[in-house]
């Protein structure tokens, strides 16, 4: 079977819904046609489009490892009309998906390098699926040392507490920095905002990588901070959200300079970056 239509959803069933924060909850959801998954081969960093029927379309990143068959993970914040439907939608309800679209984290090119994760909120789901690939215990030789760092505003609204604290930190050389906005009773972690921490970490940029997504402004005192400590354009991967609406290169909603995030992203090196028009 191959994607006929790259426009066409596939009909899948949400199976398993986990509250992630006041705002954030993740979907597992399954195709109805498991053949279907055969040619759904996504890729760490790729979106999808999820549908609602009769309410419209979002683009999503996938959560979900490639590494972990047989379902998707979609971390969902609620912010206007469709991500609220869904945030009301249980397991056993249906949704439509296509995809997947966009290019995906250069994780071959990764290969033999430290990689250093950099998150803030919602930031941390695309990531998420790379951290996860490359924790999988069949790609874990192909990478060095593995370290996440992320931030939230409040302990209440760290997503994937079960990988920070637990699953994650469980996996041989791995380290998992986590810090909150403000001073909170009963959080005795790090407080700070993630650039801070990062500057108070001080990571040598000796064969690494970082791969950051997060907040723009986050985002944009990381890059200026990880600059500053010596890493290289090349050295440096994030992601780009800007609203889209075809996922094919069609529509020019996504369009910026020469590039269409949706073809050409949402994953793009610092030098890329620093090749759009500056308003970007
Ligand atoms: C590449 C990419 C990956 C994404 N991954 C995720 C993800 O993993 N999880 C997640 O929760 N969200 C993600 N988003 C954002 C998500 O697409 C939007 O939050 C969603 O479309 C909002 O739909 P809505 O109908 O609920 O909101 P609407 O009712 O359409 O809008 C609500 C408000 O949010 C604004 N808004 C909507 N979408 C965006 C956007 N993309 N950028 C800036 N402002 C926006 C609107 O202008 C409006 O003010 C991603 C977006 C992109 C482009
Ligand atoms: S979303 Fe239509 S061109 Fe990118």
């Amino acid at each position: 079977m191959a994607l006929e239509n790259p426009l066409l959803p596939y009909i899948a069933t949400i199976t398993k819904v986990i509250d992630e924060t006041p705002d954030v909850k993740t979907f597992q959801m399954v195709f109805d046609d498991p053949g279907v998954f055969e040619v759904f081969k996504q890729k760490p960093g790729q979106v999808a489009q999820i549908s609602i029927f009769g309410v419209g379309e979002a683009t999503i990143s996938i959560t979900s490892s490639p590494t972990r068959t047989g379902m998707l993970e979609f971390s969902i914040k609620k912010v206007g009309r469709l991500t609220s439907v869904i945030h009301q939608m249980e397991p056993g309800m249906k949704v439509g998906i296509r995809g997947p679209y966009g290019n995906h984290f250069p994780y071959e090119m990764m290969k033999g390098k430290d990689l250093l994760f950099i998150g803030g909120g919602i930031g941390l789901a695309p990531l998420r699926s790379l951290i996860d690939f490359v924790l999988a215990p069949e790609n874990r030789k192909d990478y060095g040392k593995v370290e996440i760092l992320y931030g939230a505003r409040s302990s209440a609204d760290l997503c994937f507490k079960y990988d920070l604290f637990d699953n994650w930190p469980k996996q041989p050389d791995t380290k998992v920095y986590v810090t909150i906005d403000r001073p909170e009773e009963g959080w005795d972690g790090h407080v700070g905002f993630v650039p801070a921490y990062l500057e108070e970490l001080n990571p040598n940029p000796q064969n690494k990588v970082t791969i950051t997504c997060g907040p723009p402004i986050m985002i944009k005192f990381v890059l200026q901070a990880l600059e500053k400590m010596g890493y290289s354009e090349d050295q440096v991967v994030t992601t780009l959200e800007l609203k889209m609406k075809c996922g094919i290169g069609k529509c020019g909603r996504c369009n910026i300079g020469s590039k269409f995030v949706c073809v050409d992203g949402p994953v793009f090196t610092l030098r890329d970056l620093k090749k759009l028009p500056p308003e970007f």
